[in-house]
């Protein structure tokens, strides 16, 4: 029997994938609180699940002022380094790929998750709305301060630096976070952002940031290792645009003169719908990308089977179900049933809803193979 082109390989840029199976970027806030290091735990949750053709890290903070909840993952700092290369080097060993998601929050954050308390930084001084953890509770993010032009340039070294950590760390490659909210998302929308510089008003001038970070982090990697992942539609965080059918066919425009690796979008309302503005085209958007296309956002089998053959993605990645299944590409593959997410062990904790999911039995291949 021929194998469903789900299950065969590809290549995405630079990076060589057994399968189409991505695991989605998951936060899961369980790093060490001390010195915000993945440890024993994320070195067998990321190999457990090295059945995917790729898998992409928990979002991580390329400096102190970019984190936005407790118990996130850095790799702004040696240790970090050092923590996030027994990962790789075990995912490898277990025949996997992984990338890392360099993310900065912007405004999603709260003065007591800043040094010295510092206010979150924004392109303006607007506050999200949305919820943070800090620890202890569910809080509201902070009001931010508006980042200043001046500042720019060490964001890019900021983000230069972690680019370059990750690259230590033993990453096959790396996702830029340009979405759900977060600070590349947060200038790109016009909600969010109110600037009168030249990182406002115009879409020109709102992705100048996203595609400054994006020329930064190419000075350290090749682009055919690297991805960035968007979501022009998604609401999330309480970032919106007026026109969002606008935004995408901007930014995808403008990646396609990019040779990279593969564009990661949430097709819809992260989470949520998959919907989109009418006048949005997904296959339309994706041809003029001309590269590896990544959807993710309520995929089940029967739509990842459809879109892949049918040409809508190159690549599916799942998320919620990849929390639930460690063998999840397989599970896939053999049409096998998926243990259902316990919400309650999403984010904080341990081992529990983390590490101690079932992979299938020896029963249950027999009787799906
Ligand atoms: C617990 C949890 C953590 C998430 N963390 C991240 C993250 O760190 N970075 C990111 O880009 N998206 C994150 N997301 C969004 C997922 O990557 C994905 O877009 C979303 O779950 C929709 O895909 P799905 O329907 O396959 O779950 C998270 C989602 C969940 C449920």
């Amino acid at each position: 029997m021929t194998k469903h082109t789900l299950f065969t390989p590809h290549t995405a840029g630079k990076i060589e994938l057994k399968n189409r199976i991505v695991m989605a970027p998951l936060t899961r806030n369980r790093a060490r609180p001390e010195d915000d290091t993945p440890h024993d735990l994320h070195v067998t949750y990321y190999t457990q699940r090295a059945g995917a053709g790729l898998i992409i890290t928990e979002a991580t903070q390329i400096t102190p002022e970019g984190k936005g909840y407790a118990w996130t993952p850095g790799i702004y700092s040696e240790a970090q380094v050092d923590a996030w290369k027994r990962v790789t080097d075990s995912v490898h060993a277990a025949g996997g790929k992984i990338v890392m998601q360099l993310w900065h929050v912007g405004r999603v954050s709260h003065t007591s998750l800043q040094e010295d308390g510092k206010k979150p930084v924004a392109p303006s001084p607007i506050a999200s709305g949305a919820p943070t953890f800090d620890g202890t509770q569910m809080i509201d993010t902070s009001e931010p301060r508006a980042l200043e032009v001046a500042e720019i340039p060490r964001l890019l070294d900021e983000y230069r630096h972690a680019a370059a950590n990750a690259k230590k760390a033993g990453f096959d490659g790396i996702e830029l976070h340009a979405a759900n909210g977060y600070l590349l998302d947060q200038f790109m929308k016009d909600g969010p952002n109110k600037r009168e510089d030249t990182y406002g008003g115009s879409l020109e001038n709102r992705t100048r940031l996203t595609f400054e970070v994006l020329d930064a982090i190419l000075t350290v990697w090749e682009p055919g290792r690297v991805g960035i992942r968007l979501s022009p539609f998604s609401g999330a965080n309480g970032a919106t645009d007026s026109d969002p059918a606008a935004l995408a066919d901007y930014v995808v425009g403008r990646l396609a003169r990019y040779d990279l690796a593969y564009l990661h979008m949430i097709e819809g309302e992260t989470g949520g719908p998959r919907s989109w503005p009418n006048e949005t085209d997904l296959a339309a958007l994706k041809a003029k990308f001309g590269g590896t296309w990544m959807g993710n956002n309520g995929y089940d089998r029967e739509l990842a089977l459809k879109n892949v053959a049918d040409g809508p993605a190159d690549l599916v990645a799942f998320g919620v179900p990849y929390i639930a299944n460690p063998d999840l590409a397989q599970r896939l593959e053999l049409d096998a049933e998926l243990n259902a997410a316990d919400k309650s062990t999403f984010y904080g904790g341990g081992a529990k809803g983390y590490t101690d999911y079932p992979f299938l039995s020896e029963a249950e291949l027999k009787k799906a193979g």
